[in-house]
């Protein structure tokens, strides 16, 4: 059986605190930048939207206003909270290197999930999904947080606090290897609930890394014709045509 990475514990068992890391009202700004590429990407502004990867569904949030949504995850934990906040929005589960729903939709949205594409192979299943999914002359908008010309090591600090629960937490990213495709997010949290004793969970991300070069490659290989678009927080993202014949 190929070996499967562990799922990061912030997806599995703590599912449910992902909204006190990574707050919904904190996505406005990005997920409006977002809702400006997906409508002018493509050769007609969208009206139904696939986000393949859609985590607590804090970009839903916001751009389900505009679009109808559909959202695909591969963990049930993160589903489930984002059917709390987006309940009219369809929620399938499925991972974004193989999940075939049968329908075209007028744009693919995949953010900060594409991380978890560690290998060349692996983004270029992604692709494929988000190209398999999206009608001719859609838009398919990728946003990873790094390529590898915008890579620096970082460490940062957050957290909110919730009803009768609150999080601390510090990230720490890391390259151990800048010759391979991959690099580490390592996550110390603090968690607070109630009058328990405050618990420590050290949680280990495994990210992708790609150059620029190779993410366009493979956006034209699988049939898109793709722009790179910086965005207003140092990323490059990926905004992208699906051509008419593959
Ligand atoms: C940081 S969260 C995404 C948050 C999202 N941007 C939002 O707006 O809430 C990353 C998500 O990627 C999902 N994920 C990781 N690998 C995946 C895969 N192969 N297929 C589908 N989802 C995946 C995880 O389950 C997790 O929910």
């Amino acid at each position: 059986m190929p070996f499967e990475p562990e799922q990061p514990k912030l997806y599995g068992e703590l599912a449910s605190w992902f909204h006190l890391v990574s707050s919904p009202p904190d996505y406005a700004e990005e997920a409006d930048f977002a809702r400006k590429l997906l409508t002018e990407a493509g050769t007609a502004p969208p009206r139904n939207v696939l986000e393949l990867g859609s985590g607590g569904g804090n970009n839903a949030s916001h751009l389900r206003a505009h679009f109808e949504m559909t959202l695909v995850d591969q963990s049930p934990g993160m589903l489930e909270l984002s059917r709390s906040l987006n309940r009219e929005c369809e929620h399938i589960i499925g991972d974004m290197k193989t999940v075939r729903l049968g329908r075209l939709f007028d744009a693919v949205f995949v953010h900060d999930a594409i991380m978890y594409m560690t290998t060349e192979g692996d983004l270029r299943q992604a692709l494929d999904t988000a190209l398999i999914h999206c009608k001719p002359g859609g838009a398919a908008v990728f946003m990873p947080d790094v390529v590898r010309e915008t890579f620096v090591s970082l460490t940062t600090h957050g957290g909110h606090d919730g009803e009768g629960r609150s999080i601390r937490y510090i990230e720490w990213t890391f390259d151990a290897n800048p010759s391979d495709t991959t690099y580490t997010v390592d996550f110390a949290y603090l968690l607070r609930e109630g009058d328990k004793p405050l618990r420590v969970v050290h949680d280990h991300h495994v990210f992708g890394i790609f150059s620029r070069e190779v993410w366009l490659n493979l956006l034209r290989d699988v049939g898109f014709d793709p722009k790179v678009v910086p965005d207003p927080w140092g990323r490059e993202v990926f905004a992208a045509r699906r051509i008419q014949s593959r």
